[in-house]
């Protein structure tokens, strides 16, 4: 096997094992917002919260994906790197709207009400109103005739406000994420997200 195909392979690997490991958290730290659920309601709200996680795997790597980081380009070619990026996109814009459904059909469609103690499940709010059109932006880009560099500077933006969102919704949202490793790894996370940002923006 190629050099390069094994280190693709690797990876991919790697990808497959980190969004894995990530969706077993649920599970392995429950949060006290499931002791009360049973039956119907309590798997939606399992596959809700791993829907949610999902969604933040792949956000993360929508960053690595973008970073242009010379070793994934010699391995990926930045071709490449720009069609995953593209796709991921798509598929975590899925995952994003599936996961609030489903939160919230585990509450039987019941909305939060507009109190203060909900601010870190309206962040979440913010953040998918945000997300929505900033893909739909970037899908639609050409067909909106949107000029490149308006576009980019936009996209540029915009990608560390949604990551900051996200982090703050996810480590406020679930007792899960609070204390011990899933909350040593989102802040991990977090550090290699700033780093791959201040990458971009330092000349
Ligand atoms: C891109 C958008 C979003 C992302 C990436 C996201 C991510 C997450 C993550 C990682 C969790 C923790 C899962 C766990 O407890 O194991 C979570 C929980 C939660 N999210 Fe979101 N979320 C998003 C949008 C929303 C929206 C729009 C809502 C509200 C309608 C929402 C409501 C919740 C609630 C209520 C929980 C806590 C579930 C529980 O423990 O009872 N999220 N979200
Ligand atoms: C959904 C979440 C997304 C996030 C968080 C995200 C984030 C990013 C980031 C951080 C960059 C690098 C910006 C820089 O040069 O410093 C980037 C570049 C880019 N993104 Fe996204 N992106 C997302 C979705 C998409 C989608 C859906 C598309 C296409 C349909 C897209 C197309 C691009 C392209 C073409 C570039 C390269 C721009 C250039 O350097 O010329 N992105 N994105």
């Amino acid at each position: 096997m190629k050099n390069n195909s094994f280190l693709r392979l690797t990876g991919i690997f790697v990808f497959g094992v980190v969004l894995y490991a990530a969706c077993t958290i649920p599970f392995y730290f429950e949060s006290p917002s499931m002791y009360y659920k049973t039956g119907m309601d309590r798997l939606m709200l399992r596959s809700g919260k791993i829907f949610g996680i999902i969604t933040t795997v792949l956000l993360l790597f929508q960053v690595v994906l973008a970073s242009r980081l010379q070793v994934l380009n010699q391995v990926f070619t930045a071709k490449k790197l720009f069609q995953y990026h593209r796709t991921n996109g798509l598929i975590l814009f899925v995952s994003a709207m599936i996961h609030p459904i489903l939160i919230l059909g585990a509450d039987h469609f019941v909305f939060f009400p507009f109190e203060s103690r909900y601010w870190p499940e309206f962040i979440g709010v913010f953040l998918l109103m945000v997300l929505l059109p900033f893909v739909l932006l970037s899908v639609w880009q050409k067909k909106l005739g949107l000029n490149y560099n308006t576009w980019k500077l936009f996209h540029k933006t915009l990608a560390p406000v949604i990551l900051i969102l996200l982090f703050i919704h996810a480590m406020n949202v679930s007792r899960s994420f609070e204390s011990g490793w899933p909350f040593y790894l989102l802040s991990a996370a977090g550090l290699i997200m700033v780093f791959l940002f201040a990458r971009r923006a330092l000349p």
